[in-house]
């Protein structure tokens, strides 16, 4: 299977590094949290704040008819798969704070990470030509077959500094510390979930880009890929 797994921490470069990943490839990019964020946003639009318990606003039922009604999708746009909620790209949306505080509580429920399974599985399924998969389970749950598995790792402050440099935000002491603070909650909250716990695959290779600019930890993982894939070739120059 044309399968790439990139799992790790939160910002710490899984994305932006996939999408670059696939282009060189001429794969497709699939962000899996986006699935999570859309969900969340779509929950929360639609749902009100309700929280995920059961009994209140966002009881799992009412969130997987709305997955299913509006619909909630990935949708491929010129090699890389875009966030819809009813029929809306809602890419920006989803990365608001928002969305950021609540998509873990919404990920921790096992019949919703069913629901985001089975959509992965499907659009990769429909697209043998390769896909580059970034999340949290991807290399452990979702596709345990994958023959390219990466962990991804950095420090939590060099990643507190890589999202507010993304967000256009000035680099301030106390800014690098509470953004820090927050991205270890979000981790721990993802780590500790009894159901697809953020952690490496036992064959997953371990790359700690602290030190790394975005293009070496590509230009790493474009030639772990065609070790692996040796029918692959690199396309386009980094
Ligand atoms: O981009 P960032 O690292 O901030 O997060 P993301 O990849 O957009 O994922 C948002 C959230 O979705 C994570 O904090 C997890 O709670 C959840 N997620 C997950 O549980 N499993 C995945 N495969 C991907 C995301
Ligand atoms: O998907 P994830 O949350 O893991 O991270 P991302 O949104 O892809 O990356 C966060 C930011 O770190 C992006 O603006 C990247 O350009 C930047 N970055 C990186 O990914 N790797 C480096 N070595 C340096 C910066």
């Amino acid at each position: 299977m044309r399968v790439i797994a990139i799992d790790g921490p939160a910002a710490s470069g899984k994305s932006s590094t996939g999408a670059r990943v696939a282009q060189q490839l001429g794969w497709a990019h699939l962000d899996s949290g986006a699935l999570y964020r859309a969900l969340t946003l779509a929950s929360l639009d639609s749902l009100g704040k309700g929280g995920t318990g059961k009994g209140e606003g966002w009881s799992v039922q009412r969130v997987l008819a709305l997955a299913d009604g509006l619909p909630v999708r990935l949708v491929l746009v010129g090699g890389a798969f875009r966030a819809e909620v009813a029929g809306v790209d809602v890419e920006e949306a989803i990365r608001s704070e928002r969305v950021t505080r609540h998509v873990s509580a919404l990920a921790a429920i096992p019949e919703l990470r069913a629901w985001a399974n089975a959509q992965q599985r499907q659009l990769v399924a429909e697209h043998p030509a390769g896909v580059v998969v970034d999340g949290r389970d991807i290399g452990t749950v979702v596709f345990p077959e994958a023959p390219l598995k990466v962990f991804l790792t950095a420090t939590p402050d060099e990643r507190a500094r890589r999202r507010l440099t993304q967000q256009g935000q000035v680099l301030d002491t106390e800014r690098v510390r509470r953004e820090s603070q927050a991205l270890a909650a979000r981790d721990e909250a993802d780590a500790s979930r009894p159901v697809a716990p953020l952690q490496p695959a036992v064959d997953a290779v371990l790359l700690d880009s602290t030190h790394l600019t975005l293009d070496e930890q590509v230009a790493r993982i474009v030639a772990l890929a065609q070790e692996r894939f040796p029918t692959v070739h690199r396309l386009t120059g980094a």
